[in-house]
């Protein structure tokens, strides 16, 4: 049997995933599960570069972001999920990995940037934060992943780790895969408040936990064209939120084409094309909802992630031993 490529990707434990996700990731991941040797990771050590006053929840966090998954059909029996902290082998990775990269290098990454302009305070830019892309890349290369789905923000991450795989190559040995980026079709999807992007913290989410009064109440709340402030006025449709959602969520053509040009022309309510985009978002998540109703045993998802752990370890281990080889600091004989 062909051995299948290996593919990294995860998420921050730091909350529901939302539309935005499924559509600039998880989308790719469920696509790719059969074609790939798939490791799901769950960045606990990447969240404290950035909430380390919020490890009380970090364990509700881990579990729900572990139920989203497999809700939306990720499957443990053929992928790995695992958690960061349970692999040390990532952590000592990260500081081998620091020695061959630049502090100026990390710090034109522009996500990075964003991230520590984002802090309140200067003084609490700590190292860890500095070293996110360091330990992004030990997590990407400890399994010499080949393809690494991932939404367009963190592209300049795993420009980093693919720079880090070619420089430990010249320098010492022949040995780390180049890891190589997938963008989904919908890298970013905008907000429900008509904002460049959807995201936890500006509250203009849809998340795929949402119940369907919730959908309701989220899509009829929803940005669209400000200047249509009656059904006759003629609106826009391009960037419009509400048609970007239909464009994703509608599957039915016609009904949509009809849309817009009424909506160009100004025979059609807002409301009724809000209440269609309502119905299809429902119709997507239903499914979701009924699998996270199956998984809502806690136990049964600590022992997921504990049994991916594990098994990624192992992998992670033999790799790790490897590169220490190569870079002459693996003294066994101790
Ligand atoms: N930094 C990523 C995010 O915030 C999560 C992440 C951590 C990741 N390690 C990774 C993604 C490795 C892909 C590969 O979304």
């Amino acid at each position: 049997m062909l051995k299948k490529q290996i593919l990294v990707t995860g998420d921050r434990p730091t909350g529901s995933l939302h539309l935005g996700h499924y559509v600039g990731t998880l989308e790719n991941r469920l696509k790719l599960q059969d074609d790939f040797n798939c490791f799901f990771l769950i960045a606990d050590l990447h969240m404290l570069t950035t909430h380390n006053d919020k490890v009380e929840e970090l364990k509700q966090n881990i579990q729900s972001l572990v139920l989203d998954w497999l809700a939306v059909g990720l499957d443990p029996n053929r992928s790995n999920f695992y958690l960061q902290s349970l692999i040390p082998e990532i952590s000592e990775l990260t500081l081998l990995l620091s020695m061959i990269c630049s502090v100026p290098r990390v710090q034109r990454i522009p996500t990075l940037k964003e991230k520590a302009s984002m802090l309140n305070d200067q003084e609490n830019y700590s190292v860890g934060l500095l070293s996110y892309p360091v330990l992004m890349s030990s997590d990407i290369l400890i399994f010499n992943a080949s393809k690494v789905p991932v939404g367009e923000d963190q592209l300049s991450h795993v420009e980093l780790a693919r720079e880090l795989s070619r420089r430990f190559n010249s320098m010492y040995q022949e040995l780390i895969v180049e890891p190589e980026p997938l963008i989904s079709d919908f890298p970013r999807l905008i907000g429900t408040d008509g904002k460049a992007k959807m995201s936890k913290s500006l509250n203009n989410s849809i998340f795929l936990s949402d119940s369907e009064d919730e959908v309701n109440k989220k899509v009829m709340r929803m940005f669209t064209d400000p200047n249509r402030t009656s059904a006759d006025i003629p609106g826009k449709v391009e960037g419009n939120p509400v048609f970007i959602y239909h464009d994703i969520f509608n599957d039915d053509l016609d009904e949509l084409n009809e849309f817009k040009e009424r909506y160009r022309k100004g025979t059609i309510g807002d409301v009724e094309v809000k209440k269609s985009l309502a119905r299809r978002i429902n119709t997507f998540l239903e499914p979701i909802r009924e699998k996270r109703l199956k998984f809502s045993n806690n136990s049964e998802i600590f022992d997921i992630i504990i049994d991916g752990s594990k098994k990624a370890r192992e992998i992670a281990k033999e790799n790790l031993e490897k590169i220490k080889d190569a870079m002459k600091i693996s003294f066994k004989e101790f």
